[in-house]
């Protein structure tokens, strides 16, 4: 059976991006930080919260590959102005459905930048006072110079670059790529300059 092959390098927009993180590598490190939850919250059942839309995919695969039992819930948040300087403006559009007083909770995300939609996230959930609460999030960007925002699982570190796929978007497209991809060129333009609208 002849298995389709994964394009290394696509364009959306007139830009290129190129393959960073390949199916293989993403779905091993999935395995690995699943083993590691599963062992660290043995015997609970914690509430994983997913990050709409951003990371729903990371949140598919990381929950099965789980051996103990959790609920699922899920938010969402928008922040709007220039990408590349976080605008300070984050507005929540889905809060949670349960009610996480007491119980475990577990945040995932699917990149964390500048670290103020995790700051947000984790200020609203806790004032419900949960027994604990954590954050696991598939990338983590390398902060310039700010202080780094407290992650307690992260997937890959990666460097000052734009990306997109498995469940990350360009202007809401490309969410479905298998792999992620970074931005290759950028002429005189700036993708995360343009993309000036994020949703999650
Ligand atoms: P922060 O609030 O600056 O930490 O930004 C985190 C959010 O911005 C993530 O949840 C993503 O939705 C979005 N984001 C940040 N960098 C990228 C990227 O390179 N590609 C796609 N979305 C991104
Ligand atoms: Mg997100």
């Amino acid at each position: 059976m002849e298995l389709p092959v994964m394009a290394k390098a696509i364009s959306v927009n007139g830009e290129r991006f190129v393959v960073m993180i390949g199916e293989r590598r993403i779905r091993k490190r999935v395995k690995e930080i699943a083993r590691r939850i599963s062992r660290e919250y043995r015997g609970k059942t914690p509430v994983l919260v997913g990050i709409l839309n951003g990371s729903f995919m990371f949140f598919a695969d990381l929950v099965r590959e789980l051996t103990i039992d959790c609920e699922v819930d899920f938010m969402k948040l928008s922040s709007y102005g220039d990408a590349k300087v976080s605008s300070g403006n984050v507005e929540m559009i889905k809060g949670l459905n349960c009610k996480v007083t007491g119980k475990d909770v577990l945040v995932v995300e699917d990149i964390v930048d500048s670290g103020l939609s995790m700051t947000y996230i984790t200020s609203h959930i806790g004032l419900q006072n949960p027994a604990s609460l954590r954050i696991v999030t598939l990338l983590r960007r390398i902060p310039a110079i700010r202080p780094e925002t407290h992650v307690d699982y992260v997937g890959f570190e990666i460097p000052q670059v734009f990306v997109i796929g498995y469940g990350l978007d360009y202007a809401q497209r490309k969410r479905n790529l298998k792999a992620i991809y970074r931005l290759k060129y950028t002429g005189n333009r700036d993708v995360r300059r343009e993309y000036a609208t994020r949703n999650g």
